[in-house]
């Protein structure tokens, strides 16, 4: 139940044209999953219609007057990006899709270059998948070891063994706030250690840049990966920073136009940073709309976004009870359950959850302890219909996207089809969204067996 309790907090939330719509119960919605992905004001709302119904025209190319404008006001929001993050220059900040897109160009074009057998990569038990995967990767493909800090019942990092761990590593590549327990890693010991033992950092940053004040000079980060999604910005955009020195070591990431600044029929040099990793056309709009995400949360303080946030229990930077965290979400503590037993689950045993300490309280937080959204039965019933017609009403589009994949552009047909590198892809504009291009499974099969073939 949003209460809305100081003027500032009502004026946020009218913010939101979404948060004054109503749920399938005649409710108004609560949206309490901003960790998922944020929902949009509409500052940012706005700057995607302007676009595209004033200036929308490719960028870095025309020379007529909306496109010189579009080619502004998209390298103006990377900009604001930069002093955003505070980096030291504009071109050390990439577009891409999102946090795990800026992670795997780093793993492709910094690592595949980088490591060998006898090297290693040190990450922590903490991380998103997206901040795993293109690890194991790596490792397989290089012959590197992967590593990883250990962290405690309270999910906070055990740093004792640090140094031995950081023995031979080249890159360390940790979470700032853990998606899952929202616990803060001890970036103030960690970095300057891993330089000292000669890795680079890359902070995914996917949870942090929303919520505080995030220094790339000050925390001496070597890349840093942020998604616009969850920092009230659109979908499909995000960053990668990186430092100007390793970019411009690096070979670029995806190939194609725009990265280049000269090709011939035997070679191609490639475009300065940061363009060199920005292939094919990019995501004009939603760059720009991300700019104006970046104002927003500017204008609102990004410490007004962190005492709005409804942080679980035990963790390390949850509000102190009776903070403010009580006014936008109403909690009532479940009741104490028999040992062993969980009363959601109608009397079945189940294995009790380990226990959570309460760091912020220094008190014991058992699992039972933890604050809980408890609904009434009937809303429960409601909930459950109103899930399943959304499920009904989702097959429709299911089945039409049933034998495709979405991709940003026809660059990214390197993603869909395994170990393809090339250029299909058909624009299905009339299917569903702006500027998305999809496979049909027909081509996918041909170019399938077509690349069986040439394996073979
Ligand atoms: C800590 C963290 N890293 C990475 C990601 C992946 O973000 P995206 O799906 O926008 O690439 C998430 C998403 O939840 C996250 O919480």
């Amino acid at each position: 139940m949003i209460v809305a309790a100081d003027p500032k907090a009502a004026r946020i939330v009218a913010d939101f044209p979404i948060l004054s719509t109503t749920t399938s119960r005649g409710k108004r919605l609560v949206y309490l999953d901003s960790a998922a992905s944020s929902q949009k004001p509409r500052a940012v709302i706005d700057k995607l219609v302007d676009y595209y119904e004033n200036y929308n025209a490719n960028i870095h190319r025309g020379v007529y007057e909306i496109a010189a404008r579009a080619t502004d006001a998209f390298e103006e929001a990377r900009a604001k990006v930069a002093r955003f993050v505070n980096a030291a220059d504009t071109a050390e900040i990439i577009w891409t899709r999102n946090t795990t897109e800026a992670i795997n160009l780093v793993s492709f074009s910094w690592g595949l270059y980088n490591l060998a057998p006898g090297d290693a990569i040190l990450t922590t038990q903490l991380e998103h998948h997206s901040n795993l995967v293109p690890w194991q990767l790596l490792a397989e493909k290089t012959g590197a070891e992967l590593r990883y800090v250990p962290s405690d019942a309270q999910g906070n990092l055990v740093l004792d063994r640090l140094d031995d761990l950081l023995e031979g590593v080249k890159l360390v590549a940790l979470a700032h706030v853990s998606n899952t327990i929202g616990s803060i890693a001890p970036l103030e010991i960690i970095i300057p250690r891993a330089h000292a033992a000669g890795a680079i950092v890359l902070l995914d940053a996917a949870q942090s840049v929303p919520h505080m004040p995030v220094d790339v000079q000050a925390l001496d980060v070597d890349f840093l990966a942020a998604s616009g999604h969850k920092m009230c910005g659109p979908t499909g955009i995000g960053f990668l920073y990186g430092k100007r020195a390793l970019l411009e070591a690096m070979p670029p990431f995806l190939t194609g136009g725009d990265m280049i600044k000269r090709v011939s029929y035997e070679t191609t040099s490639f475009n300065e940073l940061p363009w060199k990793f920005e292939a094919g056309t990019s995501n004009i709009a939603d760059a720009i709309a991300l700019g104006a995400a970046v104002d927003y949360l500017g204008e609102i303080g990004r410490s007004a976004a962190a005492a709005r946030t409804a942080w679980p229990a035990g963790v390390r930077a949850a509000p102190r009870r009776g903070s403010r965290r009580r006014d936008l979400v109403q909690l009532r503590r479940h009741p104490r359950p028999r040992p062993g037993l969980d009363p959601r689950h109608r009397g079945r045993l189940r294995p009790r959850r380990p226990p959570l300490h309460d760091a912020a309280d220094g008190k014991d937080g058992l699992a039972r302890d933890r604050p809980r959204v408890v609904l009434p039965l009937q809303h429960r019933r409601r909930r459950r219909r109103a899930r399943r017609s959304a499920r009904k009403s989702s097959a429709g589009l299911r089945d039409r996207i049933a034998s495709a994949q979405w991709t940003t552009s026809t660059k990214n047909t390197f993603w869909t089809t395994t170990g393809i590198r090339g250029t299909l892809g058909i624009s299905i504009a009339s299917m569903r969204a702006p500027r998305i291009s999809t496979h049909s499974a027909a081509i996918r099969s041909r170019w399938s067996l077509r690349s069986t073939a040439t394996t073979a």
